[in-house]
């Protein structure tokens, strides 16, 4: 174990992560400069085709008789629990932060996890080669927020490889190499005892950070192993599903699977579980001998859906393809959950669960691109919580409703600072600190609902791009709100329809009954559209009727011929207006969920 050397690269957005990585497979010798692709462990297309890393990836280097284990983790907000996974499996991290861009949202937010988990952190300033970069500001900053000495901030350019090599040396150097507690208490003094020995003693326990199935050999796990080994062959067990399997094989990350013997305690490196189910391999999980004993390992909490959307193919043939899509991804997405819905309009569709609205946009991307389906996706919500707070025979039920809130970061350069307290103040924000650096640092408890509905896009356009913004669900808490109910004709149409907080019924009940006022089409009668809240209603728009001119043919002719005609032509209408339903081209459902 004191050869081996576990770590992370944590930052914000694009600050430079998979570019450093791309450097360190290098001089590892892992690839050959020149001879790959840039940003090699951002295999997914999506994520390789926007710049941004949506998964961890772990690789094993070997480095001066060292072994070097490096998981590149996603830098945007949705993804963040998979640097929380990431930081569960290693012993420090490179705090990586752009000296364009100085410190930003996710800096902080990482920066926190790395520390209050007590991991070593080695600061480093990237993009030193750039002619914006501002390099000594940022190591102030940097060195600042972390507490430590300005020489104690690395500096390198990840694109040009200046630093690079000495920034390894330091990983080598200051990042400890993993322990075992146990086996320290058990007092080992003897080291030419085998690892087999050692291992039985022990027993297994192995953290399990992520998981994917594979279609011949059902989920690999990964997994950082704690104590003991794991060899092909053994049998053994999950803690929290109880699932029970023969380990078919085990290898390490290069970073293609790369078959061994054995993993050891202190190793990073893959188990083939032949388990069919992926909800059996639960990311966070303990990995330990059938007689394990010992209580597991703290894993971490569980991933929730943050945001829910309807997902509806334009082609209501095409149901059972998306659903067998989506089955599909979910074997590798544990974080996505769904359920049939249907619509009278649009027809069968599923309502899924996602972490946040780049995961929304990115689930529906894969599902259109690698499954070829067109889709339908409604503007994503959060999920309201209802409970019965009063059962009276005689006055019925009366329900409270609590909603999610976020604790919000924001970083911002200081001239923005009022604009930005605005925006947040008028988006239901309750201010809790504020820190006044190169930077200041802005921390509000705010309503998801607020926060996924345009505020980001506010912030950047207030800031001319410059603030940037992390959140982390904290809790639920109760709140006015009810159903928005949209009325064509007096007959409420559910797709339209949608849970708002009574501070915004009015405002959303407008902009609703507006945007439908002027995505239907004109017909031959009246269109009344109308909002109605808790039993209200409490906007309300009409499309005038398109009117025949019946009285065309008649030339000449006296008035109340006329008349008649005119007035048969009301009485149509009238019954027209009663009987027929409001006919809504399919392209107003798809336009109003694009807005
Ligand atoms: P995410 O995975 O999306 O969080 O991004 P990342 O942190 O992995 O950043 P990435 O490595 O994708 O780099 C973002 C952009 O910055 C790319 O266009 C890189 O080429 C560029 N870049 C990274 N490091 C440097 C550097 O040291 N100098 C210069 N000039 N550009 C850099």
């Amino acid at each position: 174990m004191n050869n081996i050397r576990n770590f992370a690269i944590i930052a914000h957005v694009d600050h430079g992560k998979s570019t450093l990585a791309d450097r360190l497979l290098e001089i590892t010798g892992v690839v050959v400069k020149g001879k790959h692709q840039e940003q090699v462990l951002d295999q997914n297309p999506i994520s390789r085709e926007r710049g941004i890393t949506i998964k961890l990836a772990p690789v094993r280097m070997e480095y001066h008789g060292y072994i070097l284990n490096l998981i590149d983790t996603p830098g945007h907000v949705d993804f963040s629990y998979e640097v929380e996974r990431t930081l569960a499996c290693v012993e420090g991290v490179i705090l990586l932060v752009d000296a364009t861009q100085g410190m930003q949202a996710q800096t902080i937010a990482h920066g926190y996890k790395a520390i209050s988990l007590d991991k070593v952190i080695i600061p480093c300033v990237n993009k030193i080669d750039m002619p914006g970069a501002d390099v000594d500001n940022t190591k102030k900053e940097l060195a600042e927020f972390l507490g430590v000495a300005l020489i104690d901030v690395y500096e390198i350019s990840a694109k040009t490889g200046q630093n690079v090599e000495n920034l390894l040396e330091v990983v080598v150097e200051k990042i400890p190499h993993p322990k075992n507690t146990k086996q320290n208490s058990l007092n080992y003094l003897d080291f030419n005892d085998s690892h087999l020995y050692r291992a039985s003693d022990l027993g297994l326990s192995a953290l399990i950070f992520d998981s994917y199935y594979d279609q011949y050999r059902g989920v690999i796990a990964f997994v950082r192993v704690f104590e003991g080994e794991i060899k092909k062959g053994v049998k053994v067990k999950l803690y929290a599903t109880q699932a029970e399997f023969e380990v078919l094989e085990v290898g390490i990350f290069t970073p293609e699977l790369t078959k061994k013997v054995r993993l050891v305690e202190g190793e990073i490196g893959y188990v083939v579980t032949n388990l069919k189910d992926i909800h059996m391999v639960r990311v966070g999980d303990t990995m330990c001998d059938l007689s394990q004993k010992q209580p597991p390992l703290p894993g971490y909490k569980t991933v929730k859906p943050m945001v829910y959307a309807s997902l509806f193919p334009t082609d209501p043939h095409a149901y059972q393809d998306v659903k067998k899509a989506l089955e599909k991804l979910t074997l590798n997405d544990a974080s996505l959950t769904y359920e049939q819905i249907y619509s009278t309009a649009l027809g069968s569709g599923l309502r899924v669960g996602f972490l946040g609205l780049l995961h929304a946009d990115v689930v529906r991307e894969r599902l259109e691109r690698e499954f070829g389906v067109s889709l339908v996706l409604t503007p994503p919500t959060v999920e309201y919580k209802k409970n019965i707070v009063d059962v009276n025979i005689i006055s019925s039920r009366r329900y409270e409703y609590s909603e999610p809130i976020a604790r919000i970061t924001i970083v911002t350069p200081q001239k923005f600072t009022g604009v930005v307290m605005q925006l947040c103040e008028e988006s239901r924000g309750t201010f809790i600190t504020m820190d006044n650096k190169s930077h200041v640092y802005l921390s509000y408890e705010m309503p998801l609902s607020e926060l996924i509905t345009s505020f980001y896009d506010h912030l950047k356009t207030i800031t001319s791009g410059y603030a940037s913004l992390d959140w982390e669900f904290i809790r639920y808490q109760s709140v006015e709100a009810d159903k928005l109910i949209l009325l064509l004709n007096s007959e409420p149409v559910e797709e339209f329809s949608e849970f708002v907080v009574a501070e915004r019924a009015y405002e959303r009940g407008r902009l609703l009954t507006q945007r439908l006022r002027d995505l239907i089409p004109r017909q031959q009668y009246e269109i009344k559209i109308q909002a109605q809240y808790k039993g209200k209603i409490i906007a309300s728009e009409r499309i005038v009727p398109f009117r025949k001119d019946v009285t065309q043919k008649l030339y000449g002719g006296d008035r109340s011929r006329k008349d008649k005609l005119l007035d048969r032509q009301k009485k149509g209408k009238k019954m027209m207006k009663q009987i027929g339903r409001v006919e809504i081209p399919k392209e107003v459902f798809l336009k109003l969920f694009k807005q």
